[in-house]
Parts: structure tokens; C-alpha cells; sequence
């Protein structure tokens, strides 16, 4: 067994990605079920009740390990949160968004061990040194925030990453089937974190609209959108590509940060485009995350 199932107890190392706000713990258990490692996404969210709530439900439907994303500088719940979790008997967490220190002491003062997602090499061997357990690497081509700097893609990143860190290394982004899973496993990392793919499963939580925008998504149809001095990797639609013709357009004016959930929840994509990876060119059919996963470890 590798380091990595050792950490997350599932049969295999497929994590769910965690996507925002977008939580269904019938997804969460669904991943789990398939033997992948499913995860809820706390980044956002505050409310202690409504976490034991959806912990809950995902009891009711699976006995097996999942786990759950907290992003460092994002919720200052946290500490709270981890009580929570630690209690619900989850004992693997995912960070991202803020420096690991602040967080791992408490992580492992509960006996619990995190993965920290990092988005370049420096940050990832950073991360390995402040005490992460292992490290999700996300490339260039990832859906969700990036940064605004010139970054490298996961065939670069994970066998950098790989030499110089001793813990396990997963790779996130551009993974959507058997071919993606088999290349991160031959680049050295030990497991894959999936976002795009199960965000347009069958089970997925995300409106129509956004299951659409991902399978009719064009090779090249995304784009890294600056927000708030970050970045975020969304699917080009009419009104972006209206506005990037302009360069009088600043674009972190056009869209605001604030909106992003709104639009993601309802589809009103106006607002704020669907977010996703490049991988959505090679995602042609909505599939159950059961299907997805037997393919993938075919
Ligand atoms: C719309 C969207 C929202 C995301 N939100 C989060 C998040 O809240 N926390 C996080 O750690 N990663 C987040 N991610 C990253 C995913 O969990 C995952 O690492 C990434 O999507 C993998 O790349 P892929 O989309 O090419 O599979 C998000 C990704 C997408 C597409």
C-alpha cells in the first residue's frame, strides 16, 4: 500500500476536488462508495451546525473514509471546524489558499493529517518543510484559483515536486480518465484530485448549465480571469469574450469575487463564468462518478 492510502483509507487514490461552496453529501458519499476519496468543500462556510448537518448525511448513506478542504486565510473558522471534524471521526483534510504553519499544529494536535494544495514548486517543497502530511500539486492547467504569475503545467510540476519533497505527492488538474490517471501515476505522484470531471458527473450538484458549459467547453476554451489579485480558471462564454477584445476593459472590475458563488449556484454565468480546467475539452458525457472512477483505474 503507498504512503497515500495509508493517509486517506480508501481503496483507491482518487480524491474528490473540492468545488467552493458546492457541497452534496450524496456525492460525497458517492465518491466514497466508487472507492475514491470523497471530500467536503469548507472553504466558505462558517456555520458549525450546518457542517455537523452534511457529516450527517453522508454517515446515513457510507461508513467509509472521507474527508474535507479548509482554505487557511479564507474562513476564520477553522480551528472550529478541524474540533468538528476531528469529533465526526474524519481524520485526513485537505488546505489550500494560506500558509500551511498557521494551520498544521492544530491539525495534528487532533490527531488528524492534512494535504496541502499548492499551485508551484516553491510552495510545494514550503509546504512538505511546515509539516503537510503530503502535497496536492495543481498545475497550470487546473480548474479553480491560480495565481497571476507565469506557471508551469503538471508535467513539470509533479516530477519536480516528486524529487524534492519525502512525502506523497497527488496531482490535481487535467486528470479526467484512465490516460490522465495512469500519466500522474507514472510522473510520480502517488494519487490524483479530480475537480472538472466529477463537477460535471451525473451526481454533481452544479446546475445544468455549468454541466453543459463544461462538455461543450472547446480545447482552449477556458482562460485564467484576474479577480482580486488572484486568478481563476473559468470557461470563456460570449460576454468574457466580448470584454477581453477591449483592452480598456479591466477585467477584475467587470466580474467581481463577491458574485462568484451566486453565478455558480444558478447559472447565471453573466454574473461570473462557470469555473473549470482545460480538461473540460476532453469531457464529451455526464457519467455517474462510479463509471468514472471504474474507468479510470481500468
Ligand atoms: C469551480 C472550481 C472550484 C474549486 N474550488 C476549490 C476549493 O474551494 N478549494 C480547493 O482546494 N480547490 C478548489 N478547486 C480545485 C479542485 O478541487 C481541483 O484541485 C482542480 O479542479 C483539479 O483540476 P481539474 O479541474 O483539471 O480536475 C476548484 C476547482 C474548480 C473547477
Amino acid at each position: 500500500m503507498s504512503q497515500l492510502l495509508d493517509i486517506l483509507e480508501s481503496k483507491y487514490p482518487i480524491i474528490q476536488g473540492p468545488i467552493g461552496e458546492l457541497n452534496d453529501p450524496k456525492m460525497v458519499a458517492a465518491v466514497c462508495e466508487a472507492g475514491g476519496f470523497g471530500m467536503l468543500a469548507l472553504g466558505f462556510i462558517q456555520d458549525l451546525d450546518t457542517i455537523k448537518k452534511m457529516i450527517a448525511e453522508i454517515r446515513e448513506r457510507t461508513d467509509k473514509p472521507f474527508g474535507a478542504n479548509l482554505m487557511i486565510a479564507m474562513n476564520p473558522a477553522n480551528e472550529q471546524i478541524l474540533e468538528v471534524l476531528a469529533e465526526a471521526g474524519v481524520k485526513t483534510v485537505t488546505t489550500s489558499a494560506g500558509a500551511p504553519q498557521r494551520i498544521y499544529p492544530k491539525i495534528h494536535e487532533l490527531g488528524m493529517k492534512g494535504l496541502h494544495v499548492a499551485l508551484d514548486f516553491s510552495f510545494a517543497v514550503k509546504a512538505a518543510k511546515a509539516g503537510a502530511d503530503g502535497v496536492v500539486v495543481s498545475g497550470y492547467e487546473s480548474g479553480g484559483l491560480r495565481t497571476l504569475k507565469p506557471e508551469s503545467s503538471n508535467m513539470v510540476l509533479i516530477p519536480l515536486v516528486c524529487d524534492h519533497v519525502d512525502v506523497p505527492v497527488v496531482a490535481a488538474g487535467a486528470i479526467a480518465d484512465s490516460r490522465g490517471y495512469r500519466a500522474a501515476l507514472a510522473l510520480g505522484a502517488q494519487g490524483v484530485q479530480i475537480g472538472t470531471r466529477f463537477l460535471s458527473s451525473a451526481e454533481s450538484p452544479a446546475p445544468q448549465a455549468w454541466k453543459e458549459a463544461i462538455l461543450n467547453c472547446p480545447e482552449g476554451g477556458t482562460t485564467v480571469l484576474p479577480v482580486g489579485g488572484m486568478g481563476v480558471r473559468v470557461i470563456m462564454n460570449a460576454r468574457l469574450a466580448e470584454k477581453m477584445k477591449d483592452p480598456n476593459v479591466d477585467l477584475s472590475e467587470e466580474y467581481n469575487m463577491m458574485n462568484m458563488g451566486k453565478a455558480w449556484r444558478s447559472g447565471q454565468f453573466d454574473l461570473f463564468p462557470p469555473g473549470a480546467g482545460q480538461v473540460s475539452a476532453v469531457v464529451t458525457k455526464i457519467k455517474t462518478v462510479k463509471e468514472i472512477i471504474d474507468e479510470m483505474v481500468s
